[in-house]
């Protein structure tokens, strides 16, 4: 069994992720930790192999050195927060983090045919569709899928009630265009992503993981 504590485990995410570890075969939800439930992340740690984390953008970075420095592994779906100093942290560490801006299959497959296509096209724009209460713009799944791609791409983000996380990418040339488009009508849609990295952590061979696409194509 590996035992699995949630950070944010109150939030909108930390919520499902819960649920899911709890009906995944071969792991234990070992600890729910969050400010809101009255439980800090230090009280779950001694019972735990793996911590999940969505928390906040300001909260992760000093959640995920917390963890690495109890010698546990990290997967961290919280965006927004600064990379390079998690790879410090986690190159001085005898535990592995992971790290994925999207966890839906879906929209790790747009990156990847976005990145693609960008390299016959003139130019392309992100649109990205995220529920209000988000507090990072651009999303991170939007920048790593402008990073991936060839050219300047500009990101437009919208945040409306009633949405949960959308993406288009919009490639244009003469007299056409390619429309790829990513919808979430849950928050389940992230879970098999969640669940893989939790399986998967411990064994990767870099400290720091980034992207599920390192899971699903490991040789590139
Ligand atoms: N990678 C992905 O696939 C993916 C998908 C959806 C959301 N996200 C990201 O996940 C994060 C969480 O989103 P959400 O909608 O669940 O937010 P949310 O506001 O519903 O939940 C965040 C929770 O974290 C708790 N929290 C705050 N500080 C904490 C700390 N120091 N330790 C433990 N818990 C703490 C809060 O009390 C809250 O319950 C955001 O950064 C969002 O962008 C990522």
């Amino acid at each position: 069994m590996t035992r699995v504590a949630v950070a944010g485990a109150a939030g909108r995410m930390g919520q499902a992720v819960c649920a899911a570890v709890e009906a995944a075969d071969g792991l234990e939800l070992a600890g729910r930790a969050d400010p809101a439930l009255g439980t800090p992340l230090p009280d779950v740690l001694g019972g735990c192999d793996v911590v999940v984390d969505f928390t906040r953008p300001d909260t992760a970075l000093d959640n995920a050195r917390t963890v690495l420095a109890a010698g546990r592994h990290v997967v961290i779906g919280t965006t927004g927060f600064d990379l390079e100093a998690l790879r410090e942290a986690a190159d001085g560490s005898q535990a592995n983090a992971f790290v994925a801006p999207n966890f839906a299959i879906g929209a790790v497959l747009m990156m990847r045919f976005a990145a693609e296509a960008s390299r016959h096209m003139a130019a392309a724009e992100i649109i990205e569709y995220h529920h209000a209460a988000k507090l990072d713009a651009p999303s991170g799944t939007a920048k790593r899928t402008a990073e991936l791609m060839e050219g300047d791409v500009p990101i437009h983000s919208v945040r409306l009630q009633g949405l949960v996380a959308d993406q288009d990418v919009i490639l244009g040339d003469v007299a056409q265009t390619l429309t790829l488009r990513h919808v979430t009508t849950d928050r389940t849609s992230f879970m098999p992503g969640v669940i893989l990295a939790v399986r998967r952590v411990a064994d990767l061979p870099d400290r720091l993981t980034v992207g599920l696409d390192r899971l699903l194509w490991p040789d590139g």
